[in-house]
């Protein structure tokens, strides 16, 4: 199988249709490793694809040119979705030249990699037939030996995993998804939102290349260029709305009066809320809780009291939290039986991801009373205000 998007240039990826979590990512409708091929005369295959699926993908790239007759191979980035069967590749195929950064060499060596390496640098150029491509230094974008590929005339951009989106869409038109927008938040609070820094460069380098259609390495090709980049450039700088995100862990349903308590104190406000219990380690909703902590201007954490501390899979939530740190609101609230003091200890995870508490944690003993819960309503309806009075 293969897709043509423009003249001598050519889809060859896998569609993944049972893959349902991508590095901790929810893949409710499976996901992809893109790989290109530019044909003109003599052809070049951008980015492969993960060794499972070798089998396959040459049958697809043999739908278009002899894979033993490809001259190069252009590596963008090392990780083993995109170089897991280069090795395979280069035993079918030992001419091959392999296009990658000094970096990219030094880790797919460390890999395993032997071959005819081409070592390249921002700003270079390679012929194939006609058509020129130009590379890109794109440093931790998602790794440190990242580049893009970028195929002047035409104008597209081969950016690897920026602007990605796990979903399959046969056509590969990021446009016919309906919703493509949540698949490609997820992915990038998960992957890219820790790495606001260098997704800002790049979004600028993005500008001035002017791309008319972007080939991401996961997800359905974007030609309305200008929505990915706008959405990204959103996320990457104010993502916030009047949004509260209650996280918490309950084993008896106290935690969990107390949390939607809040819950119906932000909503008299008009603020939104998001409430999202961790309860399981196997949950598949980890990387829409980034997303919701990106898009949030306060968090609540409530957790119930274990041995003395705060229940360990929530501990996670804060492990993952640490990672988009941004200025915001923080409200601790929990219950205890033996002795007190939960809510210090969730002070202590909220000013660790920067969600400053406004005020001293509520905690009740067993189950909340009556009084407790309006206390949470009352907390929840002042959180509310804050978020809205929060420019
Ligand atoms: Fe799709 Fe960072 O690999």
């Amino acid at each position: 199988m293969s897709i043509k998007l423009s003249e001598g240039v050519y889809w060859v990826g896998i569609f993944d249709w049972k893959l349902r979590i991508f590095h901790g990512i929810a893949t409710p409708k499976g996901g992809t490793y893109n790989s290109y091929l530019i044909k003109d005369g003599e052809a070049a295959i951008i980015d492969a694809v993960y060794e499972p699926f070798f089998d396959e993908y040459i049958g697809n790239l043999s739908t278009l040119v002899d894979p033993t007759k490809v001259r190069y191979l252009i590596v963008n980035h090392a990780e083993p979705d995109h170089s897991s069967s280069i090795k395979s590749l280069v035993s079918l195929n030992n001419e091959i030249n392999i296009v990658c950064t000094a970096r990219c060499k030094e880790f797919l060596e460390k890999m395993g990699v032997q071959g005819k390496f081409i070592v390249v640098k921002e700003g270079d150029t390679l012929k194939v037939g006609s058509k020129t491509l130009r590379f890109i230094e794109a440093p931790m974008l998602h790794w440190p030996e990242v580049m893009w590929t970028f195929l002047e005339g035409e104008r597209i951009l081969f950016p690897c995993d920026v602007f990605g989106a796990q979903v399959v869409e046969s056509t590969m038109r990021a446009e016919v998804v309906g919703d493509i927008e949540a698949h490609a938040k997820r992915y990038y609070a998960f992957i890219f939102r820790p790495l606001v820094a260098a997704v800002l460069k790049g979004l600028d380098k993005v500008e001035g290349l002017a791309p008319a259609m972007i080939c991401p390495s996961h997800g359905p090709v974007w030609r309305d260029v200008a929505r990915i980049q706008r959405l990204w450039r959103e996320w990457s700088t104010k993502p916030e709305g009047d949004k509260v995100l209650i996280i918490y862990s309950s084993i008896w349903g106290d935690v969990d009066k107390m949390a939607r308590a809040i819950a119906d104190g932000v909503q008299s406000t008009g603020a939104q809320v998001v409430i999202r219990e961790v309860g399981d380690l196997s949950w598949s909703g980890w990387a829409d809780l980034l997303a919701d902590a990106m898009e949030s201007k306060a968090i609540a954490l409530g957790s119930l009291t274990v041995l003395g501390g705060i229940f360990p899979q929530l501990l996670y939530a804060t492990m993952l939290l640490r990672l988009v740190k941004a200025k915001k609101i923080g409200l601790s609230f929990g219950a205890y039986g033996w002795g007190p003091g939960v809510t210090k200890k969730l002070d202590e995870e909220l000013k660790a991801i920067e969600a400053m508490p406004y005020r001293e944690g509520i905690e009740v003993r067993f189950t909340p009373t009556e009084r407790d819960l309006q206390l949470c309503r009352e907390a929840g309806r002042e959180l509310g205000e804050r978020v809205k009075g929060v420019s």
